[in-house]
Parts: structure tokens; sequence; C-alpha cells
């Protein structure tokens, strides 16, 4: 017998959106010259105009960073540092469902998802690194604890408000000041957040938040007044910045795409892993740099696991984002739809099998079921590119050996799982394994303690724990 459930959305009265937004600099909104939409993606509703950056309102947005880095944020103690960070936390915790709301909303992400998964680990971080703001020269990163002066941080929008706190807290904690830009379709939850700067009353300019396209991400980047960059999104982006900062002195860090191989071995506990292969891939509609979204299978189960995520793909709720029961929410522009539909099609005339769970999906916004596509030879587009989509290439292997061989078969190099119920399995394919983050029998699990970044094109240093405080200290590597 099917039970339906009932709708249960969450409200979003409890969100008040400004019909335009301006810039944050120097502790006030400034007008912009122009502005763009920033859509609901899940029923194309226009939800807000947000000002595009020019090369001025950077250069403004600069001159504040520096100003306050020079006057105020550097000359206070660490502790008092350290308590903005942690009276930002409680404050975001305070306004945890505003800011899940317009998260979910403007982002088209499940309010599941958002609620108890991008805020509550926002907010950790900023308790994480309010703890370490006055311990530094005990973090034994480094020889030296000052911090580079004015980071520029151009961050995607896939975990907005979370990549916003993966960025900003290390970067107040070490002393820094910031020019943060939003992605253009997700910039809301930053405005929101420099509602909560004000707040907590940090000083002016410590925190400016400059809105715009990658026009205004390249002014941020090229502007000599910056000290560091710290940059989340794609490989091809990343790779122009690293040529733009090459012959400067800038630091730079990239957190950059991926292509996460998920290994499962025949000894796995296949009803669990089925659970972890579904949350490595479809958690956040797959767009995760870290997903797991090449399923390795050993040849013995590989019909039994197919069989039953199959079987569990066809349960997966799609829709409404705003509904508490929704476990699949809305791609975030259409851009990103068509990409990822070009990379399917490409998967489909290459000769892998597709098979999409059987469900409805709405008529307005951009939506795409949870698909898989088995048959996947390591020479097809869809097992070398990143879709940043609902979509698994699945591959086989026989041998430990070949899964290696197949896991390591990429440009990238951010994440890996490993499922086997047997230690010995794990600890050897976990040293064979290029990947920065490699995940045993679970998937996509973060935390602000524990240190987060790729091998190869998918990036330069780590985020989070002791070993992300040192990217914004002087004199560690770049
Ligand atoms: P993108 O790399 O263009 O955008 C990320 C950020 O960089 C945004 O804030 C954007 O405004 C900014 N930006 C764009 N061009 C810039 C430039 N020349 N200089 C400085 N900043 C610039 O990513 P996009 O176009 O949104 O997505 C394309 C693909 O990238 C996705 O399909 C996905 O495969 C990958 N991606 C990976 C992410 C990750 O977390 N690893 C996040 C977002 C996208
Ligand atoms: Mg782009």
């Amino acid at each position: 017998m099917n039970f339906e459930y009932a709708a249960a959305p969450e409200s979003r009265s409890v969100v008040k959106i400004d019909p335009v937004y301006g810039h944050f600099i120097n502790g006030k909104w400034v007008n912009g010259s122009s502005h763009f939409n920033s859509i609901n993606p899940a029923t194309e509703e226009v939800l807000s105009q947000i000002a595009l950056g020019t090369a001025a309102d950077v250069d403004a947005a600069v001159k504040a960073a520096r100003n306050a880095f020079d006057k105020s944020w550097s000359k206070l103690s660490s502790r008092e540092r350290g308590k903005y960070l942690f009276r930002i936390a409680r404050i975001m915790q305070e306004r945890a469902r505003e800011f899940a709301v317009l998260e979910t909303l403007d982002n088209g992400k499940p309010i599941r998802e958002s609620r108890d998964v991008d805020v509550p680990l926002s907010a950790a971080h900023f308790f994480y690194h309010a703890g370490w703001a006055d311990k530094l020269e005990y973090a034994g990163v480094d020889t030296t604890t000052a911090p580079h002066g004015v980071v520029g941080q151009i961050i995607p929008w896939n975990f907005p408000l979370l990549m916003l706190a993966w960025k900003v807290a290390p970067a107040l904690a070490t002393g820094n000041t910031v020019v943060l830009k939003p992605a253009e379709t997700t910039s809301l939850t930053a405005l929101l957040f420099a509602q909560v700067c004000q707040q907590a009353g940090l000083p002016d300019g410590v925190v400016n938040i400059v809105t715009g396209d990658g026009s205004t991400g390249s002014a941020i980047v090229n502007h000599p007044g910056i000290d560091k960059i710290a940059f989340t999104g794609s490989t091809e982006v990343g790779k122009l910045i690293a040529r733009a900062l090459a012959p400067t002195n800038k630091s730079l860090t990239l957190e950059l795409g991926g292509k996460g191989a998920n290994i499962v071995f025949g000894d796995a506990a296949i009803d669990e892993t089925v659970e972890g292969i579904v949350n490595g891939i479809f958690f956040n509609q797959g767009h995760v740099c870290c997903a797991g979204s090449r399923l390795i299978l050993q040849e013995s189960i590989a019909d039994e696991v197919l069989e039953k995520l199959k079987r569990r793909m066809d349960k997966i709720r799609v829709g409404d984002p705003l509904d508490k029961n929704t476990d699949l929410g809305a791609i975030n522009s259409a851009e990103q739809l068509a990409k990822i539909r070009e990379l399917t099609a490409a998967g489909e005339a290459e000769g892998a099998g597709r098979w999409s769970a059987n469900c409805e999906l709405p008529t307005n916004g951009f939506w795409f079921a949870p698909t898989i596509f088995t048959g996947v030879t390591q020479a097809h587009r869809i097992a070398r590119e990143e879709i940043f989509g609902p979509v698994l290439s699945v591959l086989t292997f026989r041998t430990p050996a070949e899964a290696i061989e197949k896991a390591n078969n990429t440009p990238f190099g951010l994440s890996a799982g490993i499922w086997s119920e047997k230690g010995s399995n794990i600890l050897w394919a976990t040293q064979q394994l290029r990947a920065g983050v490699i995940w045993a029998n679970t998937f996509n699990k973060f935390d602000p303690a524990s240190p987060f970044g790729g091998y190869k094109e998918s990036g330069w240093g780590r985020e989070g724990g002791r070993h992300g405080l040192s990217a914004y200290l002087k004199g560690s590597a770049k």
C-alpha cells in the first residue's frame, strides 16, 4: 500500500525581500548603477533586482576594506575579533529560519537541506573560527600569524551562504578584511548576511559585499589593492584567475570542480550503500563539487545494487523546494539545466544506457529527473566532465586495482567514497586514491574542523580546519 504525503510547505512570509538591492560597502548600502534579476528557479518568479558591480564599486569596496584593515581590524586584539565572530554565529542561528527560506527561494534547493545542512553548517563555521581567533599562535600551521590584509573572495551558487561562511569566517578570524562577491543567481543570503554584520556591530569596511557577474569577479581579481584571492567555482574560471595572478604577488586558493568516484566493493552492506549513493549524487540536485558522480561497482554486486538503486530513486520526491517533504529541488538556472541536458544527450549519443526515475516534473522553473547511465566507459564525456546535476555515471570493476585505476583516471581529485565492510580494503584504497576528501561507508559529510580541498584540477589549498587557516596567513604556501 502506498501512502501519499500531504504537502507541508514552509512559509515564505518569514523573509522580507527588497525589490532592489545595492552593494554593502563600508558598512553602508550603496546604490548600484545597473541591475539584473534574481529569480526563484523553481517558479521563475522574479525575487529582486541585484546590482551589477562595476570596477568603481569594487574599488570603493577595496578602499573600505584597506581602511578597515589599517585603522580598526588589525588594531583589535584577537580576543575581540573572536567575539565578533561569536556574535555573527549566534545571530545566524537566531535568524536561521529566515536564512533557510531565503536560500531555498533563491537557489531552488529543498528547505530540508537549507534548514538542516546549509544554515547550521554556516553558523558552525563561524563558531569554529571564533574559537581559533585568539589561538592562532597555537595553530601550529605556520611560523607567523600575520594576515594578508585585504582578501577578495568569489563564490558559486550551489551553497551560497555556506561558501560565504567558508570564506569569511577564516579570513576574519586571522585578521583579514574582505571584499566578497556572491554568484549572480544567488546573492540574497549574502545580502542578508550583510545585515547580520550590521546587527553584530562589525566595524565598517571589515566585510564588503559587491554583487555582480564574472566582470565584477574579474575586477576583484585584478584590483591591485587586493592581497589574496579565494575562489570557488568552475575549473575554467579558476584557470583564468591563476593566469591573471601568476605575475603578481597575490596569494591564491582555488576550490574547483570534481568528478568523485564512489567505489562499492563486493562485500559492502548493500542497503546502506544505496542510501549513500543517493546522498552522494542527489544531495543538492547534484550541484556539489565533491558529488559522488561516478559510481564504480564491483561486478559481483552490480546488478543487485542497480536494481535497488532504481527502486530507491523512484521514491525520490522531486518538486516544490519549500515543501518539507521534498528531496530534490530545482536546477539552479536555465544555463545549468542546458548544460545538464547537453551532457546527458552526449551520454546517450556515445552509447551509454539512460534510466530516469519515474517522477512528474513541474511545468514552470528548471527541473531534471534523477538519472543514471549504465554501461559507461572511461572515454565517455559523462565519465570525464563535471555534469553538476542529478546524473550518475555507472562503471564496473573486477579487481580492486582496477577500481583504483578507474577512480584516479580523471583530471580532478576532490573527493572519493569507499563502501566495504572490511577495514583493510578501506585503508588500502584510501592510500591509493588521489582525492582530497575520502569518505568510507558514508558520503557528503562536512565539518568545519575537517580540511577540504583537492588535487590536480580540483584546486589549490584547503578550506576548514587548521589547514584552512594557513591560507589566510602570510608566509603560507600559496
Ligand atoms: P563560474 O566559475 O563561472 O562561477 C563561479 C563564480 O565565479 C561566480 O561568482 C561568477 O560570477 C564568478 N566568475 C565568473 N567568471 C569570472 C571571472 N572571469 N573572474 C572572476 N570571477 C568570475 O561557474 P558557473 O558558470 O556558474 O558554472 C559552470 C560550471 O562550473 C558548472 O556547471 C559546474 O560544473 C562548475 N561549478 C563548480 C562549482 C564548484 O563548487 N566546484 C561551483 C559552481 C560551478
Ligand atoms: Mg560562468
